[in-house]
């Protein structure tokens, strides 16, 4: 096993009814920017349930926060956090909320690099220039999409001009998060279904790569993964797609996928989100369908680099015993390819009317925004993406 620190300081308040602990929560003497996306919760009840329990806070409210956040919407609520003398955000939605809240709190505070002048003082920086966050607004989150992890982890992904960059501090992992099943009941098939398969490629991105004999984190990632695998289609068939354990299973699973713990002291391949953040910078692609157009391919190009926990894959989250190894192998890549087809999302460029006229596009963005040693061993080179992303045609 590898070094590692853990803390994942995140309180977290999981189950129906959970929305009321904010009025103890959010501290009462804060001064709150409630910020949402395009008005869900107003549909479904969760703004109702907010407002409630904040009715002796002093809050404003920030919304029409776009999936995929935009630095040109989240830098508009700047405006308000200096009129109102904000100090405190309050993210109620889904991942875009969470990570638009924590680029409005590290932006709130941003001093620049220390250079001075006005261009030194973009809060793009933090994104474009990885520069440090030294200070943030404290934020709390109510979430109401699985999928992300955002709400317990220091992960953020902003978009400017069609460059999708992810930046991390612990100063903006929440304080809290409240964790309903409930409130994903009005989510869209397609939502949920872009929630599991998000969540199913964050285990694998900490799980497949080589073994460190680290057993507590994969076994841990492999209850994941056949949780998800379980529990994901039920959420789209009419008998049990409103059982709200299934809700929970698939809930928890999503926050315990990304919230620091699994990718403790093992190597990690980001190779898979790396690429889909330019599937979604260029052609505007859901998060996790861009992931599982390039999660096989990436499986087939490095079969040899990961072919120790690809058996282990194979053995113990699909019981895949039989034949030899490359058989066994292929049969675990085809099987999580057939189970991303049950959970309705492509496994294909051609799937979402892309071609190897595309490539040339996505292999620049890659240079440009310098993902040009991806993987666990950092020897994904650009040669390979290109590869991958052929395969994935
Ligand atoms: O904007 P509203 O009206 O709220 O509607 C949203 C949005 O249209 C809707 N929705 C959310 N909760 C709902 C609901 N509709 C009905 N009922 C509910 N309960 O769902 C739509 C999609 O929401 P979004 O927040 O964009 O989805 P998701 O949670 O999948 O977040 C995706 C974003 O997170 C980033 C992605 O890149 C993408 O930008 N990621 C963040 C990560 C992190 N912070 O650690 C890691 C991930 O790998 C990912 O990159
Ligand atoms: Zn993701």
């Amino acid at each position: 096993m590898l070094n590692f620190t853990f803390q994942n300081p995140t309180h977290i308040h999981f189950g129906e009814g959970q929305i009321s602990v904010l009025a103890k929560e959010v501290p009462l003497n804060a001064r709150v920017l409630l910020v949402y996306g395009g008005g869900s919760i107003k549909k479904n009840g969760v703004y109702q349930q907010v407002i409630s329990a904040l009715n002796e806070h002093t809050f404003f409210e920030f919304s029409g926060i776009e999936p995929n956040p935009t630095y040109d919407t989240l830098m508009k609520a700047q405006d308000i956090i200096k009129r109102e003398n904000i100090d405190y955000i309050l993210a109620v939605g889904g991942g875009s909320v969470v990570d638009g809240a924590k680029f409005i709190a590290a932006a709130a505070l941003y001093e620049g690099n220390g250079e001075g002048n006005s261009e030194g003082n973009d809060p793009w920086d933090i994104l474009a220039k990885q520069q440090a966050v030294t200070k943030a607004l404290p934020i709390g989150a109510v979430l109401t999409l699985p999928a992300t992890g955002s709400e317990s982890n220091g992960n953020s992904v902003v978009t400017r001009d069609g460059n999708k960059l992810p930046f991390s501090s612990p100063l903006v992992r929440p304080l809290f998060a409240v964790l309903d099943p409930s409130v994903t009941l009005s989510l869209s098939d397609r939502q949920i279904s872009n929630g599991v398969v998000d969540a199913f490629i964050h285990t694998i991105e900490q799980y497949l790569t080589y073994s460190v004999n680290g057993k507590v984190q994969d076994r841990f990632s492999e209850g994941l993964l056949q949780t998800l695998i379980e529990e994901g289609p039920k959420a789209l068939l009419p008998a049990t797609k409103e059982n709200l354990e299934v809700r929970a299973n698939i809930m928890w699973s999503a926050t315990m996928a990304l919230n620091g713990l699994i990718g403790a002291g093992v190597p990690q391949d980001w190779s898979t989100h790396m690429i889909g953040h330019e599937l979604t910078g260029a052609f505007g692609i859901d998060h996790a369908r861009t992931l599982s157009i390039a999660l096989p391919a990436v499986m087939k190009v490095r079969k040899e680099q990961k072919r120790e926990k690809l058996l282990q894959y194979a053995s113990r989250v699909w019981q895949i015993t039989e034949g030899d190894e490359d058989t066994r192998i292929e049969k675990a890549i085809r099987l999580t390819e057939e189970f991303f087809q049950q959970m309705q999302v492509p496994t294909r460029l051609s799937d979402v009317n892309l071609g190897s006229k595309d490539i040339d596009l996505l292999i620049e963005r890659l240079e440009q925004h310098g993902m040009t040693a991806l993987g666990e061993k950092s020897d994904i080179t650009l040669a390979i993406s290109r590869e991958i992303l052929t395969k994935a045609l």
